[in-house]
């Protein structure tokens, strides 16, 4: 697989050298006791660096998901959440099929406005309407091309469900890139929410695990949702001290990542006939459209640029995703976009 040019997904790379040495080092213990030294440190060095009084890791981003949807609404609940959202479209229906909620999509662009969503919350105590008990906001959102949340819009929609007495949720997965893309803190990011998922799987390069961070309470109750779900681990430090290497080491590193994109962006742009707007490369994803005038389709492409060694995601379709990571090189990417305008300037009707 080395020579391959993998541009799936960010959670592709492999742990290196030396972060495999952290995990094999790690002080480990059992962490259904509270006794892992490794998760402990992860979870209160992430709690700080979240600004919040707690945090929970959890063996992948969907089950935080999953627990935090758990933890802030009841079954019957209705869920605000950016179209296209993570939850809605990759989690299973998790989020009917284990807290039982619905999901209204709303906004585009992977976003949504404060008043958007004043439009959509369901008026309470109708005796037909589900109560509209949490929003949650995907930063950055994966379907709409890695796009950063503008943050006084999340202030905004953060002080309205507070008025209208709803939660707040953070799907962070990459709030990471967020962070470099805004040039805000994490702890900037997630001040407005009550609980926020932060994953160490994608940019981070870590083999797996996500965290909860939020109030002492909401986390004590999400520990109890994850246990439920069956995700309480045992000698968990082999995964979080790769977490903890990650933030050392991996986490300075994501703005090549974010150039890199942009350089394949570019010269896909320039050079291939795709639909692709350059506005919303703002991070380490690149979402791009294939136009009638191509007669290949998302996975037809994929297929075609895989025998050239250059893997793909096709996200529907004629949409394709592709995501820069630790794993490939400014050159590699260069390559790969060469490769895509090639085999589809070669596809126009
Ligand atoms: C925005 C977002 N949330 C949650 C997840 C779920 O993470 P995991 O793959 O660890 O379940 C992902 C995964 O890509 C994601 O992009």
């Amino acid at each position: 697989m080395n020579d391959l040019i993998d541009l799936r997904s960010d959670t592709v790379t492999r742990p290196t050298a030396a972060m495999r040495a952290a995990m094999a080092a790690a002080p480990v213990g059992d962490d259904q006791y509270g006794e892992d030294p490794s998760t402990n440190q992860l979870q209160s060095r992430c709690a700080e660096l979240l600004g919040k009084e707690a945090a929970v890791w959890l063996p992948t981003g969907t089950m935080a998901n999953q627990a935090a949807l758990r933890t802030l609404t009841r079954p019957g609940d209705e869920v605000i959440a950016s179209r296209e959202s993570h939850a809605g479209w990759h989690e299973v229906g998790g989020a009917a099929a284990n807290a039982g909620v619905q999901l209204q999509e709303i906004g585009q662009g992977g976003w949504f406005t404060a008043e958007q969503m004043r439009a959509a919350v369901k008026p309470r105590n109708f005796v037909m309407f589900p109560t509209t008990t949490l929003v949650q906001v995907e930063n950055t959102h994966n379907r709409a091309g890695g796009v950063v949340v503008p943050q006084a819009e999340v202030l905004r929609i953060c002080a309205v469900a507070r008025e209208l007495g709803m939660a707040t949720f953070l799907d962070g997965a990459r709030l990471w890139n967020a962070s470099v893309a805004s040039g805000l803190t994490v702890s900037e990011l997630s001040a407005p929410f009550d609980m926020v998922a932060v994953a160490f799987s994608k940019g981070l390069g870590a083999p797996g695990g996500s965290l909860l961070a939020g109030s002492k309470d909401l986390i004590a109750a999400a520990s109890r949702h994850r246990h439920r779900l069956g995700g309480a681990m045992r000698q968990n430090g082999v995964f979080t001290s790769a977490a903890l290497y990650a933030l050392d080491h991996h986490l300075a590193r994501l703005p090549e990542d974010h150039a890199n994109a942009r350089a394949l962006a570019e010269a896909l742009a320039s050079k291939a006939p795709v639909v692709l707007d350059l506005t919303t490369v703002q991070t380490n994803i690149v979402v791009f459209h294939l136009p009638d005038s191509v007669s290949v389709d998302a996975p037809g492409l994929s297929a075609l640029s895989r025998a050239r060694g250059v893997l793909i995601n096709a996200f529907g379709p004629r949409t394709v995703r592709v995501a820069t990571h630790l794993d490939v090189t400014r050159e590699q990417c260069v390559r790969a976009a060469s490769v895509l305008a090639e085999l589809l300037s070669n596809c126009v009707r």
